[in-house]
């Protein structure tokens, strides 16, 4: 069977609502089909082991296991963590909390404890007071996550000084710490450190495939081997146990090789967006440290959403007054000089 020559054609010229909207190019599909592959749960896909013996590598871990999606993934890391009744704490704007289902309490049976945050970095006395002895009457914490880079805090990233400080201080009290590193990557480019660098401090952490890496599906959950191989059983029971996956983990193997150090163009390009952004009336970028672009906007979101979409760009409403767009591999300069003609024609609109 053929590949494609070019990569496939977005149905609509320029897509910003997220980085989890590419599709895989020629070079990616190429790799995909040329995998070998074999039962990943009878036995081991020899291309999904060597991705996972790759991201263990790569992030400095013991062991890492594939999984479908990044949700599976902090989910696993939540079942494997925890038992059922107890408590983990959590941003308040983070994904695991807001977008994954109601899967840590549905699921693992967690009681959450929600801390505000700048930008991800909440106050330490705080986190200090939430963290929660077991005895009787209260149910213990035995996990707290962070999330790095931050979905709804536009793509922040959390400086290393505040990651040590968290993990030393939970550490302390006795409990583990998982980082929902969906878009680690990003962040590591942003911080100028290296991924096992970055999550050293951690004790597990997940990272995804299908967003700025640009693959189609995946996600990798990596830890200390002892917690993978319990990881594995709730990841079988949750439903993940992919046979033939090592056509994905090619993808996966091909991102890690070819698409990170390229996230600095998506960088680049929402930032250019945002300084576009605000010199225009009606719109107001936020800090857009990475590729996801925050507005806040003076007309009603979904309004800013219709006119831009009648324009040929997709963006998402992120609150009644705030716009998301989101840069990827699937945006070049070209789509982004269109992206900035149809924010101004909208701004001059309204
Ligand atoms: C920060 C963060 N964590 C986890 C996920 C979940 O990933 P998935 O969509 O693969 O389940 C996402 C998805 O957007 C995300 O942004």
């Amino acid at each position: 069977m053929g590949v494609p020559e070019s990569g496939y054609k977005l149905p609509v010229p320029v897509d910003l609502r997220s980085d989890t909207v590419t599709r895989p190019g020629p070079e990616m599909l190429r790799a995909m089909m040329a995998a070998e592959v074999g039962d990943n749960v009878l036995e081991h896909d020899p291309t999904v082991h060597r991705l996972e013996k790759r991201a263990a590598e790569l992030t400095g871990k013991e062991a890492a296991i594939f999984v479908p999606s990044g949700t599976m993934g902090n989910l696993c890391a939540l079942l494997t963590h925890t038992r059922p009744g107890d408590s983990v704490v959590v941003e308040d704007q983070s994904h695991v909390f807001w977008y994954e289902g109601g899967g840590l309490g549905r699921i693992a049976g967690l009681a959450s404890r929600t801390l505000r945050s700048e930008a991800g970095v909440w106050d330490l006395s705080e986190l200090q007071s939430a963290l929660m002895e077991r005895s009787h009457h209260t149910p213990g914490t035995s996990l707290v996550c962070l999330e790095s880079s931050h979905n709804r805090h536009g793509g922040a990233v959390l400086p290393m000084g505040f990651i040590h400080q968290t993990v030393e201080l939970v550490h302390e009290f006795g409990a583990p710490v998982h980082l929902d590193g969906a878009r680690a990557f990003n962040a590591t480019r942003s911080l100028g450190t290296s991924i096992d660098q970055m999550v050293e401090p951690f004790d597990s952490l997940t990272f995804c495939l299908s967003k700025g890496l640009g693959c189609p599906i995946g996600s990798v959950l990596c830890g200390p081997a002892d917690f993978i191989s319990e990881a594995e059983y709730h990841r079988k029971r949750l439903g993940g146990g992919l046979r033939q996956a090592g056509y994905l983990a090619a993808a996966g193997l091909y991102a890690l090789d070819h698409l990170v150090d390229r996230l600095d163009d998506d960088h680049a390009r929402a930032q250019d967006l945002a300084g576009w952004c605000a010199g225009l009336p009606g719109l107001q970028p936020l800090p857009c440290p990475t590729n996801i672009l925050i507005l806040e906007t003076e007309a009603p979101s979904a309004e800013w959403q219709a006119r831009l979409e009648a324009e040929g760009v997709r963006t998402v409403p992120f609150g009644p007054y705030r716009l998301r767009a989101v840069t990827h591999l699937d945006v070049d300069d070209e789509g982004l000089a269109e992206a900035k003609e149809a924010f101004a024609r909208v701004s001059e609109a309204l």
